[in-house]
């Protein structure tokens, strides 16, 4: 087999065999196929397209690049949740306590990775003490014990893909379809999932800006799932403002148990259920999403899940008192309002800039060796479709440094548009894709 064939047949729009997509990715991983071969090959998928089939054998083929790590000791379906990332996202802290409270497995592998805010990790060693470096061994036994343990990615997952995202980075190769979804697929299948819960968002903060392309991309992900026998659901969510109030690790955090506690913001309670009962559905332990709502609601309601937590980060090596008592967590220096100088309805919130405002602030990595302030950060105090009087305040900013607090204020305050006119809130959940097809909300 020749890497120049292989090309040569996407290039005129033909169907690759499964050998033939092993063979490239066997080729590329070890270093046999060159970077210029594979350019060219990512631009004729680009496009050419790949169907169901090829995204599948891609997918596995990438999932076999590396280790697979064996879950199998732990009792129960492995049900993991992926989202495709957003501003503000703290479902993994309030969705890993409640769904295991509800008995279904939740063997969490995070990342720390680049971003607005640091990965579940970072956010996770806001209690002082937390580790997720453990023996394979203690991690099953602590899932097996407490229904849930949060590990490091190991280095050696869909090594494949590594290679692959970063050319494509290069190449503008990122965006097509069957590229994204296999990535995303082929780590969550590598790190042992028996089933997968996707959000899948949509809009300014998100990686897929308009709702067509959300539901394909959704689409093509449930389709790789089903087609290796792991069952798959992806919800399609708004991300058109931050999810929540609060953008910043020690915040999200703080957010996060408010969540619990069930005094969180009303997106990200509706969001957790609404994840969280496909899981418990997937998991079997509830027949329906209306009977698993209602288990959550109620693990939520009688502490179970904010106790959850604290089993967990005592497990880990945490200060448990840190979740009785979120004010004991790092507090930066200034703690400013943002002041609006316009009366009017909030039409639009730029998730994306709000992200950049908590990056500039220290909450997030530019590059992989920057480090992260836990304590700094945004909360917003106005959502879409809130009024607000001039000089009200619209958010506050958590900072260690002044002349980064004043271009956060001046970043957020450029986010917000403002209107006369009243503005209807955004519908949060707008649809959902399993394998008997596309259902729109
Ligand atoms: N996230 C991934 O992991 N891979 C992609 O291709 C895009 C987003
Ligand atoms: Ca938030």
């Amino acid at each position: 087999m020749r890497m120049y064939d292989i090309i040569m047949k996407k290039r005129n729009g033909e169907e690759l065999s499964s050998e033939e997509i092993k063979f490239f990715i066997s080729g590329y991983t070890k270093g046999e196929i060159p970077d210029y071969q594979v350019s060219a090959f990512l631009m004729a998928i680009y496009f050419r397209k790949m169907n169901e089939r090829e995204t599948a054998d891609l997918t596995m083929a990438m999932v076999n690049s590396g280790e697979i790590v064996d879950l199998s000791a732990i009792e129960g379906i492995k049900v993991d949740k992926h989202s495709t990332g957003g501003v503000g996202d703290t479902t993994t802290l309030v969705l890993g306590p409640i769904v295991a409270a509800a008995g279904v497995p939740v063997a969490k592998m995070s990342g720390r990775g680049l971003g607005h805010t640091g990965g579940t990790i970072d956010k996770l060693e806001s209690f002082d003490g937390f580790s997720v470096e453990m023996p394979i061994a203690k991690f099953i036994e602590d899932v097996n014990k407490y229904k849930i343990a949060i590990g490091g990615q190991t280095a050696n997952l869909a090594p494949a893909d590594k290679k692959l995202y970063s050319l494509r980075d290069v190449t503008a190769t990122v965006d097509n379809l069957s590229l994204i979804a296999s990535s995303i697929m082929s780590k969550k299948i590598a790190s042992g999932a028996d089933a997968i819960v996707l959000d899948v968002k949509t809009g300014s903060g998100a990686f897929m800006k308009d709702e067509d392309s959300s539901f394909e991309l959704a689409k093509a992900m449930v389709d790789i799932g089903t087609h290796v026998g792991r069952n798959t659901i992806a919800v399609i969510t708004e991300m058109d403002q931050p999810l929540g109030f609060a953008v910043g690790n020690a915040l999200e955090v703080k957010e996060a148990i408010d969540t619990l506690n069930g005094k969180g913001p009303e997106d990200l309670t509706e969001l957790c259920l609404t994840l969280g009962a496909h899981m418990l559905v997937l998991g079997n332990k509830a027949k329906n999403a209306e009977e698993a709502r209602e288990i959550l609601t109620e693990i939520i309601s009688s502490g179970k899940g904010i106790e959850k937590l604290k089993e967990l980060v005592e497990a880990q090596g945490g200060n448990p008192e840190f979740v009785t008592n979120p004010d004991l967590m790092p507090l930066p220096a200034i703690v400013e309002e943002v002041k609006i100088s316009e009366s009017g309805y909030v039409k639009e919130i730029k998730a994306d800039d709000i992200g950049r405002a908590a990056l500039v602030l220290g909450a997030g990595r530019e590059t992989k060796e920057s480090l992260i302030d836990l304590s700094v950060g945004i909360v917003i105090h106005k959502k879409i479709g809130d009024f607000v009087l001039k000089g009200e305040a619209i958010a506050t900013i958590y900072a260690n440094d002044n002349s980064k607090k004043v271009e956060a204020d001046k970043m957020i305050l450029e986010a917000y548009t403002i209107v006369n006119e009243k503005v209807e809130k955004n519908k949060l959940i707008k649809g959902i894709v399993t394998c008997q097809g596309i259902k729109k909300i």
